[in-house]
């Protein structure tokens, strides 16, 4: 569930209105078809009227949500908490619970103008893009000072959950479903880097990509995104806002944003993933709190890199993929973002090693030609147990199509 707050990296770009809009869409294809409308600045007004988005009044939102039940909410950010809720197909009217389809509803809980540009920029963005690996934003809710959005529901949850809650409703994801999960997410932030939208997404971390039941990744939350630089400009200048652990180091030191600063974000991601590790861990022994910093050196390193990957993972991999991936996930963390690799040259290296790792089937002959047991770690403890069975999330009622 959410990052702790504090690690969120918050400050008001003055300057920053969220308002340029631009208008894309996929037909049911890829994340190399896309059609786009000029960007053109645009009244709140008129952003609120897009055709796509349905407008809801607060009483149906609490209907839908049963009048935002604790026993309802699927997770909490930043923003605010997320509720289930029930909406009729064809009318969007609140349903019973079981009937219809199901909704998450986000629900705005802090005061202040920033809370509301990031409501204003995720109907702005969010609302004109049409792509597989997105969240699809339903509507929103802007009634007083109710800031609420509407989107659809995604079964499995966050990422986050999946890698790192315990002991619950879910289930370590096993190692083709996280290169599926990489290549997804990949996709999505590829779109928004592509050509046609050039958009930098700013806050790429585990619980912004959201699962459907077949394990397909979707990005949310566009809060924070950005038009990318236009022009001869090669990077656009803001205050850093992002969150901690994610951030690229160069947008951090001088708030200079562009396409590679997402770019480093993908790699902390792929490293969570590759390693079951939090970006930044406290609870982990002194030198180990960094996720980057901690791994790097074995990263690139075909004889150390086994010593980063998740322990729940042996037996399911081959170290020639790992090697490729974990290199991948060095390259995205390159001090110099020019050394990083484009989001779509991401997607084709990506998509090479998710196909050898489903034609390689059970690859535990593989994994056992490591060159020695992998040394536990202090902060393996909560793997001490590996035929410890973790219920799967649709056996949660939160989560249950
Ligand atoms: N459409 C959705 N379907 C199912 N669960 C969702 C959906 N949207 C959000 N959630 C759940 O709610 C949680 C909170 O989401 P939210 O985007 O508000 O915060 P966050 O991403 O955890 O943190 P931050 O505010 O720092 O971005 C997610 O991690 C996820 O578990
Ligand atoms: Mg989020």
């Amino acid at each position: 569930m959410g990052i702790c707050l504090s690690a969120r990296i918050k400050a008001e770009s003055p300057f920053h209105t969220g308002l340029n809009s631009r208008s894309v869409s996929i037909d049911g294809g890829d994340s190399n078809s896309s059609s786009r409308v000029p960007s053109t600045t645009r009244s709140e007004g008129e952003i609120l009227q897009s055709p796509n988005l349905k407008s809801f009044s607060f009483s149906d939102l609490r209907t839908a949500t049963r009048n935002f039940r604790p026993d309802s909410v699927l997770g909490e950010g930043g923003f605010g908490s997320v509720f289930k809720g029930w909406i009729d197909e064809n009318t969007f009217a609140a349903t019973k619970p079981g009937t219809g389809v199901i909704i998450a509803v986000k629900r705005l809980n802090q005061e202040g103008f920033q809370g509301h540009r990031e409501w204003l920029a995720e109907v702005n963005y969010l609302g004109q893009f049409s792509h597989p690996h997105l969240v699809k934003l339903i509507g929103y809710c802007l009634e007083d000072e109710h800031r609420l959005l509407v989107y659809e529901f995604m079964p499995r949850g966050s990422l986050e959950n999946h890698l790192f809650r315990r002991g619950s409703y879910f289930q370590p994801l096993s190692w083709k479903l996280r290169l599926k999960v990489a290549l997804g997410a990949a996709k999505g932030l590829a779109f928004l880097h592509s050509a046609e939208t050039k958009v930098i997404y700013r806050d790429f971390k585990t619980s912004n990509i959201l699962l459907d039941s077949n394990y397909t990744a979707k990005l949310s939350d566009f809060g924070l995104a950005k038009d990318g630089p236009t022009g001869d400009k090669s990077h656009v200048s803001t205050r850093v806002m992002g969150t901690y652990g994610y951030a690229a180091p160069e947008y951090m030191a001088t708030g200079h944003l562009t396409s590679k600063s997402d770019v480093y974000s993908f790699g902390v991601v792929l490293l969570e993933m590759l390693s079951g590790r939090r970006a930044i861990d406290k609870n982990r022994p002194s030198g180990e709190h960094n996720l980057v910093e901690w791994a790097k050196p074995y990263l690139g390193n075909k004889r150390k890199v086994f010593r980063v990957l998740d322990t729940r993972l042996e037996g399911q991999y081959s170290m020639e993929v790992a090697s490729k991936v974990a290199n991948l996930a060095l390259r995205c963390l390159s001090k110099d973002p020019r050394f990083r690799p484009s989001m779509s040259d991401i997607v084709k290296e990506l998509e090479q090693l998710y196909q050898q790792s489903k034609d390689s089937g059970n690859t535990r002959s593989h994994a056992s030609n490591r060159p020695r047991p992998r040394r536990r770690s202090a902060g393996d403890v909560a793997n001490r147990n590996p035929s410890v069975a973790y219920p799967r999330p649709s056996a949660s009622p939160l989560y249950a199509k």
